[in-house]
């Protein structure tokens, strides 16, 4: 019985074969979805393959790759597993490619490049739900008998889930006990899936799912899947966490991600449409005197773009706005002393756009039924190279000469009216793939053509906050939500996951825009200093008080933003789970030197102050905290605690700077 393909432990499983737990792959040549493929061969080697028109993990010195083929006789095809051992950073990755070596065209209809059978149940799950202006909420149960899973159907990662799960003991901690941490790095539909099984043991599959993917293959061609990425660690969550952080930072997103972020000035809360060449100017003059690096001009800019009905598509300039024409606008601005950037949407389209009326065909749609709007805007058919083309060609024209240091690419809504004009009636279930490929395309010749442009990536906030996306841009806008303790969880869930450096964050105004909360402006810049740090707000309106306090955060993000970028996170404290505060730090790789940030969400009668038990520093180190003349042990800073001092009033909140000693 326990060689039965039901409860074996598998490293990839086929639908129809008789293992009845979810299946890795459904593939065929005669309809039937079943295939076998057994072992054949299998090899090791130094570094890596390249994964054709997908991002993945770039190799290190140490990386090292088992490449194990098997085949399947009845459809011809072979099956490659790829490992990818990143042990320094206790990282393996999977992808798997298919090549269709019979005489048939063969149909993958589930494909699924990571599966771990993990020989025990007694198991929680955590994930990650949300919604727009709410990402990353973050969500724990315990494993039971039956199919858990996370997915999406919306062709983007999504606001709703996250393509990461973890499984953990049941009573693991921060610090303690063991975690399975499992990521993809993809950016479009995906399904991750977990069954506890029959045996009490654990099924883990994470791949394209089935409901969104299908895939013709030809004689001779072959098809690579994105590739998953798993992580273990025997000290807690936090272990786990730094794990992807390492990972992401270091081998998936761009080298530049290792430099500093400018301090943007960003156009959107502060004007949202109501741009024009005046009115920037006097923010480039501001943002000038008070030491920001860049303004960013975010949408509203294109040729009749005056609200979000219409434009979409027609990136031109807008003389209306801008007199003398873009370059000429941007040319003033650097006059000013700071850089430039500019907001993109470019998979989207209005159907009030010329766009639109030339080509109704290039937008997602299904013969003879009425599009679905949302936001009044249609999706521009990815799949379709004629539509890669035409942005190409047009960014190239309507940017040439305009001297932009920083593209915000956007993308505000899902996919729906799945149907491509580009494919045959047999293709169409590759549409969400392939738009997926063409994205991507899209970003690779960006980040090739102009190297020395900093993108930032945006989905409406985080609807594509995910690892395919960070291979591309080092920063991604993790929420339009800007309250900052709204921020508290959604960039603590973030943070679960992706290194801080990657989180767009903004101090804005209050009442903020989305909660109509009003919170200190000293608390807005310590949460905003957990991200990229920048600004979102008319600063020629803001309080003086505030607009005072501008020069002081700015220079206080230049004090800590290595240690920001390059450092340890530890969650320490979580707002979502105590209802009253929040705190996690920041402790460099040497341990001489850490940042914790406190913050009173809600003050409670007759405590005078709070204890908080720092986390990440060497209990052997003496300390001083910044401002004070104690020395403490970290053993005593972490297990006896800290008092954080009475803050007055909610919403206040504290930095405390530890150096050693
Ligand atoms: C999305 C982004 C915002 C802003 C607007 C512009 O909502 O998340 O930051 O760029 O689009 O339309």
């Amino acid at each position: 019985e326990h060689n039965s393909p039901d409860v074996f432990a598998q490293e990839c499983s086929f639908y129809g074969s008789g293992d009845f737990r979810p299946n890795a792959l459904r593939l065929s040549a005669d309809g039937t979805g079943v295939s076998d493929f057994v072992y054949k061969s299998h090899r090791t080697f130094r570094g890596r393959l390249a994964l054709d028109g997908l991002p993945a993990a770039r190799a290190d010195e140490n990386t090292q790759t088992l490449e194990v083929t098997l085949v399947d006789t009845v459809s011809g095809c072979r099956l490659k597993l790829y490992y990818t051992v990143f042990a320094e950073l206790d990282i393996i990755s999977r992808y798997m490619v298919i090549e269709n070596g019979g005489e048939h065209k063969v149909r993958i209809d589930k494909c699924m490049p990571l599966t771990l059978d993990i020989p025990r149940s007694d198991l929680e799950m955590i994930s990650f739900y949300g919604r727009h202006n709410k990402e990353l909420n973050f969500q724990r149960a315990p494993l039971h008998h039956g199919i858990q899973s996370v997915g999406s159907k919306r062709g983007a990662t999504s606001h709703h889930y996250n393509p990461f799960i973890a499984l953990c003991d049941r009573k693991a901690t921060e610090e303690k006990g063991e975690a399975y941490g499992f990521n993809f790095v993809y950016s479009g539909s995906f399904l991750d899936e977990v069954e506890g099984d029959q045996t009490n043991g654990t099924r883990v599959l994470v791949g394209l799912g089935s409901e969104c993917f299908s895939y013709t293959l030809g004689a001779g061609e072959s098809f690579c899947s994105p590739e998953a990425v798993m992580t273990y660690s025997a000290n807690g969550i936090g272990h786990m966490s730094r794990n992807f952080h390492g990972f992401i930072r270091n081998n998936v997103m761009p080298s530049v991600s290792l430099e500093p972020h400018p301090v943007v000035l960003n156009t959107w809360e502060a004007c949202y449409f109501r741009i024009n060449e005046e009115i920037l100017l006097d923010f480039a003059r501001e943002a000038k005197k008070t030491g920001f690096d860049m303004l960013v001009m975010d949408d509203g800019w294109f040729r009749k773009r005056n609200n979000d009905r219409a434009g979409l598509g027609d990136w031109f300039e807008n003389r209306e706005k801008f007199p003398d024409g873009l370059a000429s606008f941007v040319k003033k601005v650097k006059a000013e002393g700071i850089k430039f950037g500019i907001w993109v949407e470019p998979e989207m389209v209005n159907p009030d756009s010329d766009l639109y009326r030339a080509h109704p065909e290039w937008a997602l749609r299904v013969e003879g039924r009425e599009p679905l709007l949302s936001r009044h805007q249609l999706v521009l058919d990815m799949a379709n190279d004629e539509v890669i083309d035409y942005l190409i060609n047009i960014f190239d024209k309507t940017f040439e000469g305009v001297d932009i240091d920083y593209f915000k690419w956007d993308m505000n809504r899902p996919l729906a009216d799945i149907g491509s004009y580009a494919l045959s009636a047999e293709c169409q279930g590759e549409l969400y793939h392939r738009y997926v490929l063409g994205m991507y395309r899209l970003q690779e010749r960006l980040v090739t053509e102009f190297p020395h442009i900093l993108l930032e990536n945006c989905s409406g906030g985080g609807a594509r906050f995910d690892a395919g996306m960070l291979y591309y841009s080092p920063q991604i806008w993790c929420s339009d939500d800007t309250d900052a303790i709204e921020r508290l969880s959604i960039q603590e869930g973030t943070a679960l996951i992706y290194p801080l450096s990657a989180m767009g964050a903004h101090v804005s105004d209050c009442p903020n825009h989305t909660v109509g909360r009003t919170t200190p402006f000293e608390t807005r810049g310590y949460v905003a200093l957990a991200g990229t740090f920048g600004y979102e707000l008319d600063v020629t309106k803001i309080p003086e008080e505030d607009r005072a306090m501008i020069p002081e955060q700015v220079a206080m993000y230049h004090k800590y933003n290595d240690l920001v970028r390059e450092g340890d996170y530890y969650r320490i404290a979580s707002y979502s789970e105590n209802r009253y505060f929040d705190c996690y730090g920041v402790v460099k790789k040497d341990k001489t030197e850490a940042l914790y940030t406190f913050v009173q969400v809600l003050s409670r009668p007759n405590y005078h102050s709070r204890r908080v038990f720092f986390k990440g520093l060497d209990p052997e180190k003496n300390y001083k905290i910044e401002g004070e003349e104690t020395v403490y042990t970290g053993d005593v800073l972490m297990n006896a605690g800290y008092l954080v001092q009475n803050l007055w009033g909610d919403f206040k909140s504290r930095l405390i700077h530890i150096v050693e000693a």
